[in-house]
């Protein structure tokens, strides 16, 4: 079987490396990355070429290659955004549009599909107040789509490029031929937590940022209050729910973008259970209004019904077993505890 050449960008982040390493775990792929920053050790070896640099200006190199498939997942997230927003929007929404104009052209002239993978976000949503927020529970992709971030209307816009790009560019008649358009993806991510690395700039950030610090032995003074509930995935559920939309035949998707969700815990929760697997933590909660008003717009959960209908999703891990069978073993690897 040929081997199908994919573009990954962002791929420096948190889901960027662990996707290279799915990626080149699965098999089938050529895999090229692209990075403000240089790869680190653990994706190096895998990648066969890497572009460094503002995706904005290199776009003119990507040009020159055949790829199937992008995942595009290079962004600013949510509390970098707040602070740096004309920056932002330039990284989320230009960088895209750029990527989707080279998807739909090489789909066109080529007379190929070309996959172009999308994370989006719970961001998208926007709760308009707390007690919204705790009566709406599980939402569904197309409610309370009033995001109040620059991440968000970023995420939830680009989602629009992606179907207008896919569906509607040029206003071609869809019965007249074949239109070959782009086949644009994308999955509604809550706060993602790996093992492995940490995030930078989001907002979800103290999930994991509260683990790892417990697992190191050093205090951590959480930026929310402890009732804030958001929904939450192993990183490696993640990875699966990409590659998993990736190979589902186009005819199967009855939309183009979808929930995926895992377990929604407080952030009290997070604490108790890592204070029960390191008695000894110090995890505190002094909140940050300007963070605490991000969080308290997204949902407590989502309703991820499209997605296991359209194309079997289920993730692995609920909260029990990331905790026990995740993050905890994997963690006391890397940390030694
Ligand atoms: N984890 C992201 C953030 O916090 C949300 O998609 O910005």
């Amino acid at each position: 079987m040929t081997e199908r050449l994919v573009l990954v960008t962002g791929a420096c982040g948190e889901i960027g490396q662990a996707l290279v390493q799915g990626l080149a775990k699965q098999g089938g792929y050529r895999i090229i990355t692209a990075d403000l920053s240089p790869l680190p050790d653990s994706i190096k070896a895998i990648a066969l070429e890497h572009a460094q640099g503002d995706l904005v200006y290199k776009i003119k190199t990507f040009y020159d290659y055949d790829f199937d498939i992008i995942f595009h997942l290079a962004a600013s997230l949510s509390s970098k955004a707040e602070v740096s927003s004309e920056d932002a929007h330039r990284i989320n929404v230009e960088g895209t549009m750029q990527l989707l104009m080279l998807a739909a052209y090489r789909s066109e002239k080529y007379h190929k599909s070309v996959k172009f993978m999308f994370p989006s976000s719970i961001a998208a949503y926007g709760m308009p107040d707390l007690n919204v927020k705790k009566s709406a529970g599980c939402v569904k992709e197309d409610e309370y789509n009033l995001p109040h971030t620059m991440y968000g209307c970023n995420k939830l816009y680009c989602e629009k490029l992606g179907i207008y790009y896919s569906k509607y560019y040029g206003q071609k008649h869809l019965d007249e031929q074949p239109p070959y358009m782009l086949d644009f993806r994308a999955i509604r991510f809550p706060g993602l937590i790996s093992a492995f690395t940490l995030p930078s700039g989001g907002t979800s950030d103290y999930g994991p940022e509260m683990l790892h610090a417990a697992a190191q032995g050093k205090p951590y003074a959480c930026f929310v209050r402890e009732d804030t509930k958001i929904s939450f995935m192993a990183m490696p559920d993640a990875i699966k729910s990409l590659l998993m939309l990736l190979d589902v035949p186009r005819e199967k998707l009855n939309h183009q973008v979808y929930n995926a969700a895992a377990f929604a815990l407080t952030a009290g929760e997070f604490r108790r259970r890592a204070l029960k697997a390191f008695p000894g933590a110090q995890i505190t909660f002094e909140p940050n209004l300007r963070r605490q008003g991000i969080v308290d717009s997204w949902p407590e959960d989502v309703d991820d019904s499209l997605a296991r209908a359209d194309w079997g999703w289920q993730p692995d891990y609920d909260a029990d077993a990331f905790f026990d069978d995740y993050f905890l073993p994997e963690i006391r690897k890397r940390y030694g505890k």
